[in-house]
């Protein structure tokens, strides 16, 4: 069985209450960003700033310890969108206001619960893990990896933080409504997962991610994360990172 009543959520209270405290980049060093790879990173940023005060509502039952929790988490998530503006910004390059892709995820938490709230922000993170490290790891600029690992970072921590919340509503379900939630969650991540590999293929390719092989990584991924999520058993899941992992190396862990 997943936590007790007091749900522990404390430790991530701590964890991202630490993170406020890191240092931004230096700015000062510029970026020099190519035009496919800055399209892309001004589309994720749109993302990045979505709409927070969903969660945050729907998280307002969830118990205190949850909701400071997800205050934080939704505080890491706008910090992403600065940092972003920020390394934009030091490229010459511009931020976009809107893209449909943002539309169409904030259309799909209208009003959400917390279940598909949460349900549908997994979704987002996973498609972001292997975007990020792609950057960290095949970017030319130093500070383009600089700020795509501080971020990465952040998204190796809200996965497991999104699992252990899913685990603690899910856990009492019977195995048919388990079943029929996962069918419903891989029929979201796996359109998601496409649209960032097609939308994102300039980018990708520049970064030496084919976009199929970013397709596959990170469906292999979501796979990892409905397994720690919806498993009966407790596995441990909320304790362990999520890592989208080299691309001929062992595969994620969750
Ligand atoms: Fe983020
Ligand atoms: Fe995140």
């Amino acid at each position: 069985m997943p936590d007790d009543t007091a749900q522990g959520f404390d430790r991530w209270r701590c964890q991202f209450e630490a993170n406020r405290h890191r240092r931004d980049p230096d700015w000062n060093q510029g970026a020099e960003i190519p035009a496919v790879l800055a399209a892309s990173l001004a589309r994720f940023q749109v993302g990045e700033g979505g709409d927070g005060d969903g969660m945050i509502r729907a998280a307002t039952r969830a118990g205190d310890g949850y909701l400071a929790a997800a205050r934080l988490f939704v505080g890491e998530e706008r910090d992403h969108a600065r940092l972003l503006g920020r390394l934009l910004a030091a490229g010459g390059r511009p931020a976009i206001a809107a893209h449909w892709s943002d539309a169409a995820f904030r259309s799909l938490r209208w009003r959400a619960g917390l279940r598909r709230e949460v349900m549908v922000l997994t979704v987002a993170e996973v498609c972001a893990l292997r975007y990020y490290e792609a950057i960290r790891d095949g970017a030319d600029d130093q500070l383009t990896r600089e700020v795509a690992a501080r971020i990465l970072a952040d998204e190796e921590e809200h996965v497991p933080f999104h699992v252990h919340r899913l685990r603690l509503d899910l856990f009492s379900l019977p195995a048919p409504a388990r079943v029929a939630l996962a069918a419903a969650w891989w029929a979201l991540a796996i359109p998601s997962a496409a649209v960032v590999a097609v939308d994102h293929r300039g980018a990708l390719r520049l970064l030496g991610v084919p976009a199929g092989r970013y397709l596959t990584e990170t469906l292999r991924l979501f796979g990892s994360v409905t397994r720690a999520t919806l498993t009966p058993e407790p596995v441990g899941a909320e304790d362990r990172p999520v890592r989208a992992g080299p691309a001929d190396g062992p595969g994620p862990a969750v």
